[in-house]
């Protein structure tokens, strides 16, 4: 009890695994200002402005685009229990964990899933989920765009139009990769979109960054069910199944958001605010920046990792630009290694589960942490907690190698 009693004062960490990392100071700056009821004209024009930034940041002109508060998963929960209807055919692509993660949410919903796999560390090639969409039919297809679990990104570009022609919805989990990979919405067709802030948006987790397009909102609608005590008195039900949850109904979240301003669920007022921050951030470095500074960090952090003879993991060619997997060497002890890390350079690596688990190392550098002197900081910390372990390794090469790819940019 009397501990409890402290004053809650963690100490710093330099986050560098596969998410949350540390937020944008701004953004925390953000987070303090005062509340505000969430029916204060001034907070909506908040939330207004936060639906504009955010279309920004999916590159997107569509009318719904806006926040579901909770974390990422509340963001691909509403999507799915949203769009399926019980009995619909689902198709996911599962390269990692959370191609898993979107079977098991999307067989709550009722959904008949069929799953395709492919080797963690690689990602489908276009042909084999066109032959799949042909053959399965299915009204949607859910797809993560980067998977963190095995830090492969699947290539989305041309997913959207194959899903046109088949008349199926295509969903994508955007958590890992919104704002630090492209991913043109419109451009690439993408019919719904969500994502989380600890990522690649500088943000803490707890905000659910959302866009849908039209097709999908007619999906949705047909579907709304206004709970009773907010509905108006001439409001008409749709003839769609009524959505499985009453939180994440996006019917109702959209009904919210929009002029109608439904009284839905008290505002997160806070997280909003983060939200807001995290996206204004992005857009004044500009989408194109952020990409090219997050790409640099990935290059610096694998030239780095290289040096030090450590092997990468994965089809690089595909790899996330802001986590990089790479192998525990033989005869090391990973655990140790990150405990390490953690209780002397105050730095966190992630760990790897399922198939991975033990085997490789997952390193982040993304949002407010795709910098220089974090991926140098880094290396040297691995570099000299490897050594002391007895791994041969060539001192000062890990950082040499990366700084000479920061400096290429500064040159
Ligand atoms: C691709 C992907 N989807 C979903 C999630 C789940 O996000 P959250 O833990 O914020 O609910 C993560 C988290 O790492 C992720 O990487």
């Amino acid at each position: 009890m009397v501990e409890a009693l402290q004053e809650l004062n963690p100490a710093p960490r330099l986050l560098m695994g596969p998410g949350p990392i540390n937020a944008d100071p701004r953004v925390l700056r953000a987070m303090s200002a005062p509340l505000l009821g969430q029916f204060d004209p001034q907070f909506r024009e908040y939330m207004r402005q936060s639906s504009e930034l955010y279309r920004g940041v999916f590159q997107t002109a569509n009318r719904s685009t806006l926040v579901v508060d909770g974390t990422a998963r509340s963001g691909i929960e509403a999507a799915l229990v949203s769009l399926i209807e019980p009995g619909d055919r689902v198709l996911v692509p599962v390269f990692g964990r959370f191609g898993h993660l979107k079977v098991e949410i999307a067989r709550r919903c009722g959904a008949e899933v069929r799953a395709i796999e492919t080797e963690w560390g690689s990602i489908f090639p276009d042909e084999v989920l066109e032959k799949e969409i042909r053959k399965y039919k299915p009204r949607l297809v859910a797809v993560s765009h980067g998977d963190t679990s095995t830090t492969m990104a699947q290539p989305l570009a041309g997913l959207g139009r194959l899903c046109r022609e088949h008349d199926s919805l295509l969903y994508v989990d955007a958590t890992a990769t919104l704002g630090g990979m492209d991913l043109p919405v419109d451009a690439w067709q993408l019919d719904v979109v969500s994502a989380g802030l600890q990522k690649c948006l500088g943000g803490p987790s707890g905000s659910a960054p959302l866009t849908l397009n039209e097709r999908a909102e007619r999906r949705i609608f047909r579907r709304r069910h206004t709970e009773q005590g907010l509905r108006a008195s001439d409001a008409v039900d749709g003839e769609g199944a009524v959505i499985r949850s009453n939180y994440l109904d996006l019917a109702m979240v959209m009904d919210y958001w929009s002029d109608k301003a439904l009284n839905h669920h008290t505002e997160a007022t806070s997280m909003l605010y983060a939200a807001r921050e995290c996206a204004r951030i992005l857009l004044k470095e500009g989408l194109a920046n952020a990409f090219a500074r997050h790409a640099k960090a990935s290059e610096a952090m694998t030239a780095g990792l290289q040096a030090m003879g450590l092997a990468l993991f994965g089809d690089q060619k595909h790899k996330m630009a802001n986590v990089t997997g790479v192998f525990v060497p033989q005869g090391v002890d990973g655990e140790k290694v990150r405990h390490a890390l953690l209780s002397h350079f105050a730095l966190e690596i992630g760990t790897s589960f399922g198939p991975l688990h033990g085997k490789i190392w997952r390193i982040g550098a993304m949002g407010y942490n795709a910098r220089s002197d974090t991926v140098l900081a880094t290396l040297g910390a691995l570099e000299a907690v490897l050594a002391g372990e007895g791994f041969g390794i060539a001192r000062g090469a890990a950082v040499d190698a990366a700084f000479a790819v920061f400096r290429e940019r500064a040159g």
